[in-house]
């Protein structure tokens, strides 16, 4: 008798052994999923252009591309890892292979596409000149003599150069377009120059006044990626799939409805 409880004794004893060693093993499996084991989707933005991307009071990555991107890269297995760097380097972060992709509100054009591949367009923003108020621009003409400051390396660094000859101002280009806003404040541009969505935030947030640009149809904003990346056609597919969902509508609500 004394036998056979010792005996099945052992038995509770050894089985309770397992089933701890495997909840342990199990714990770490799932544990190194997450942080180890998943890929890294490596992206690049320039984090100066809200509400697309900026940087919260925590110091976090905040706004519609970053969660965008957070969504893709979670639909595809991937962890992401965002690094920011100024606007003008990203295209060539791209090609030297530096990184996998590029959510930066960048707008889809045909000369960017000769570097790098474009994912299809995720949102459309026109174009602003914005300025304080006493400054009195309000229509192209107005410009004449003035100073409009341009974010290097933008559909609006080159849109500003060429409207500068027809209409008689000095363009002024800055690395970071949350710059734009300091120099506006301080007279040391009178114009800035920028996508509408963001260019309407700042115009509730710091009182200026803008006019939206009469002479551009830019193309919208797309993913980028370096040219020949399979990466195109699987976040194509996730991007109708956000669609379909409503995951991307409910985005837009979120971050750039007021902008609008
Ligand atoms: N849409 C404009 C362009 O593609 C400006 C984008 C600026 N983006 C930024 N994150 N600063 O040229």
């Amino acid at each position: 008798m004394k036998k056979i409880m010792f005996h099945s004794l052992f038995v509770v004893f050894m089985v309770s052994m397992l089933v701890a060693c495997g909840s342990e093993g199990e714990d770490t499996t799932s544990a190194s999923n997450d942080s180890e084991d998943k890929e890294i989707l490596k992206m690049a933005t320039s984090a100066d252009f809200p509400p697309f991307e900026s940087y919260d009071t925590e110091g976090n990555f905040e706004g519609f591309d970053i969660e965008l991107a957070h969504a893709i890269a979670n639909e595809l297995g991937y962890d992401l890892e965002i690094e920011d760097m100024n606007f003008d380097g990203l295209i060539g972060a791209l090609q030297a292979g530096r990184v996998d992709m590029v959510m930066a509100g960048m707008s889809a054009t045909e000369e960017r596409s000769k570097n790098v591949d474009f994912s299809k367009e995720y949102h459309r923003s026109g174009e602003m000149l914005i300025s304080k108020p006493d400054a009195e621009v309000n229509s192209l003409e107005d410009l004449e003599g003035k100073i409009v400051g341009v974010q290097l390396g933008t559909i609006q660094e080159e849109g500003a150069e060429t409207l500068s000859e027809e209409y008689g101002f000095e363009v002024k280009k800055v690395d970071d377009s949350s710059v734009l806003v300091q120099e506006l404040n301080s007279n040391r541009i009178d114009v800035a120059y920028m996508d509408k969505t963001v260019a309407v935030g700042y115009m509730d947030s710091q009182g200026f006044v803008g006019f939206d640009d009469p002479t551009t149809s830019s193309p919208g904003m797309g993913i980028a990626f370096p040219k020949g990346s399979e990466l195109v056609e699987e976040v194509n597919a996730i991007l109708e799939e956000l669609e379909a969902s409503g995951k991307i509508d409910e985005l837009k609500d979120q971050w750039l409805s007021e902008y609008e």
